[in-house]
């Protein structure tokens, strides 16, 4: 059952039934941090997983930029809250992006590393997360990554490498030399995906694109919620937006607890979650190849560009 808890109704409701988990899906309208003030300071998230806002000005944003400091301050407040929240064998994965400020870039991980640091998290992996499409600059390289700053609560954590190994480079190698010469070297299974995952950005015409203006893909999510839960565990996404974190945790048989402040986010969220339900929710596949230019007529030269002087006439 996917439940919404609204603003008009009382909070404790939300609460009690976040706690009590008959649902597979819990939305809740309105701030995060009093939502999580509420919640029994007790381990109830196998993943906390979120983008939370970069502070740079989205539609979402207008009016509530905070300065640099405000900002850490209020991050440290929500992270230190969650943490009780946390149990010991789960993890914490923040998924942020570059604050840009008059040109110049401030990467928000650097920003929060230590909050996460002084309260004895331990970094597993800072992902980066790669991308083909965004703006293009002319006073700078474009930005093409974000990162995941992957955090557990203690040395024994969930990891599951088997459900997110990708194909192998050279699926037949054999080890060469050594005691093992002549046996093949790698996994049936495929590779470890390493820590730079290249996953298209939802932009455009992704299948994935909704009227929220910065979604993660599902594919992102997909492999934290495979590698660093069990079957049932529950996932919480603070900022959940039009909650892709949701999707990808239904998609797996994980349960779900998410909070948006935009009413139009989260009414977009539920019928997102509705559809993984009834399994007419689209998204682009984890395993789907990316997409090749090169076949493309886009990719030829065009003929107004074909000139002596750029080297492409000879
Ligand atoms: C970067 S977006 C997250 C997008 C999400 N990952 C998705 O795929 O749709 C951050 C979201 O946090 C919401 N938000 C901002 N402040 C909030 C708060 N205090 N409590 C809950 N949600 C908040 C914004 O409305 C926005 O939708």
């Amino acid at each position: 059952m996917i439940d919404v808890i609204y603003q008009g109704d009382r909070r404790e409701q939300a609460v009690t039934a976040a706690i009590k988990g008959k649902h597979t899906a819990l939305l809740y309208e309105g701030d995060c941090l009093p939502f999580i003030q509420d919640l029994p300071q007790e381990p109830l998230f196998d993943l906390i997983v979120t983008s939370p806002p970069y502070n740079i000005g989205k539609m979402y944003e207008k009016g509530k930029l905070r300065s640099r400091e405000e900002y850490i301050a209020w991050q440290e407040e929500i992270i230190c809250n969650l943490y009780p929240r946390l149990k010991e064998r789960g993890s914490i994965c923040w998924q942020v992006g570059n604050h840009v400020d008059h040109g110049a870039i401030v990467p928000i991980d650097m920003e929060l590393g230590g909050i996460f640091e002084r309260l004895g998290l331990r970094l597993r992996n800072r992902i980066v997360w790669t991308f083909g499409h965004g703006q293009h600059c002319q006073r700078r390289f474009s930005g093409r990554y974000e990162v995941v700053l992957w955090y557990t609560k203690s040395d024994d954590y969930i990891f599951h490498l088997d459900p997110v190994r990708v194909p192998a480079k050279y699926p037949g190698k054999r080890a060469f030399r050594g005691p093992r010469k002549g046996q093949l070297s790698g996994n049936p299974l495929g590779k470890n995906p390493s820590d730079v995952w290249e996953i298209p950005n939802v932009s455009g015409n992704h299948v994935e694109k909704t009227a929220h203006p910065c979604q993660f893909p599902v594919a992102l999510v997909e492999r934290l919620v495979l590698a660093l839960t069990d079957v049932g565990g529950v996932v919480f996404d603070p900022f959940c937006g039009a909650a892709t974190s949701g999707v990808a945790a239904l998609l797996h048989q994980r349960r779900y607890v998410g909070c948006e402040m935009v009413p139009e986010y989260l009414e977009i969220g539920k019928q997102r979650l509705e559809d993984t339900e009834s399994g007419a929710i689209l998204y682009r596949p984890i395993d789907k190849p990316l997409y090749d230019p090169h076949g493309s007529s886009l990719s030829q030269v065009p003929k107004e560009w074909l000139t002596k002087t750029n080297g492409f006439l000879q």
